[in-house]
């Protein structure tokens, strides 16, 4: 019941107000976004690639109300991307991006963000890795996997995200599967309205059970964005029916969820993707991290307390 109080607060000025300012928040943000510059995180990128994870990079952002924000977004990620150059990792370390910090919601949103995407997957893909497209709320999947297949007409490696509470998934997965696309699996983090989107945590379940088939089956790239032991698992036997060999597909975490179990996942020889968000515009990110799980929330709130 509180995870979707707090989507909602995820959207609110006052409630991020309130939040940013509360003491006690940076000691439970750090958990899941372990820095805000580039100098920060730089160190965690070399940690967790010597540790056999590999990553992908969000630089924290969205619901930006400016085309000047949306360059200081594209300016962040291609200054993220020339000091990856100098570690020389490839495509160890990829960048996921939100179309909503690049200005897709702004007038000619779409014209906009795709002049701004458009350098970080170039900028990417001249450092040998990749790009992959944020899945935000329902109202942007049009123009998010409109956007995906623009960018693969040149950069065919380059990413999307999907999520499984969206009745439409199934139909997109199908698609993207036929053309041979690298997508992430994810069950969607988004307040969503029953007409569009399953609302209790079975229907999602089963219905991330078969998108994995689909795009287990498919010709593309299939990325299992989970912390779920149970999606993870049987993630693993539809891979196996597949006759996908182990580098063939690969599971994501969040950076500060399930850390041990994504290094047994890489030592047992599994491709392993930790999602490490940085930066200073946390709020939704953060607010998201807060949702799924109310025990977070309780930690948050004790630690505002102890202060
Ligand atoms: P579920 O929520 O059932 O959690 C399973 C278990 O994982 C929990 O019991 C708990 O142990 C642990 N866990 C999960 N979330 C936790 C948390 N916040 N704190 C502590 N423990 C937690 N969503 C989206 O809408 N668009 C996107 O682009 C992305 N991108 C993305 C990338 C990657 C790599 C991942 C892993 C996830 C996303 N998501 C996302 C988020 C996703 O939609 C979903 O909200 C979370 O992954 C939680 O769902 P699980 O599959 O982990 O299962």
């Amino acid at each position: 019941m509180l995870g979707p109080v707090i989507l909602a607060a995820s959207r609110s000025d006052r409630m991020r107000r309130l939040v940013t300012a509360a003491p006690g928040t940076k000691q439970v943000v750090d958990r899941f976004i372990p820095g805000e510059t580039v100098e920060d995180v730089l160190p965690i990128v070399r940690e967790l690639t010597d540790q056999g994870l590999e990553l992908t990079m969000d630089v924290v952002g969205e619901d930006i109300t400016t085309p000047e924000q949306a360059e200081a977004a594209r300016d962040a990620y291609l200054e993220l991307i020339a000091r990856l150059e100098e570690l020389e990792l490839g495509p160890r370390v990829e960048m996921s991006v939100k179309l909503s910090m690049f200005g897709q919601d702004l007038e000619n949103g779409v014209e906009l963000s795709r002049a701004n995407v458009r350098p970080v997957v170039e900028a990417a893909a001249a450092i040998g890795t990749t790009v992959t497209l944020d899945a935000e709320d329902h109202t942007t999947i049009d123009s998010m996997l409109a956007t995906h297949a623009w960018l693969r007409e040149d950069f065919p490696q380059t990413g999307c995200v999907i999520q499984a509470m969206l009745y439409r998934t199934e139909e997109d997965a199908r698609r993207l599967a036929a053309s041979g696309s690298r997508v992430r699996i994810v069950k969607g983090a988004y307040k969503e309205p029953a007409e569009v989107a399953y609302q209790s945590k079975a229907e999602i379940d089963k219905a991330y059970v078969r998108i994995m088939k689909i795009l287990m089956e498919g010709d593309g790239y299939p990325m299992i964005g989970s912390h779920d032991p149970r999606m993870i698992s049987i993630g693993q036997e539809l891979a196996r029916r597949a006759g996908r060999k182990m580098d063939e597909y690969e599971f994501q975490m969040l950076f500060g969820i399930r850390g041990d179990e994504s290094l047994r996942l890489a030592a047992e020889g599994h491709r392993m993707r930790v999602y490490t968000a940085y930066g200073t515009d946390w709020y939704g990110y953060f607010m998201r991290r807060l949702a799924e799980k109310p025990s977070n929330l309780k930690f948050f709130l004790r630690s505002m307390v102890s202060k």
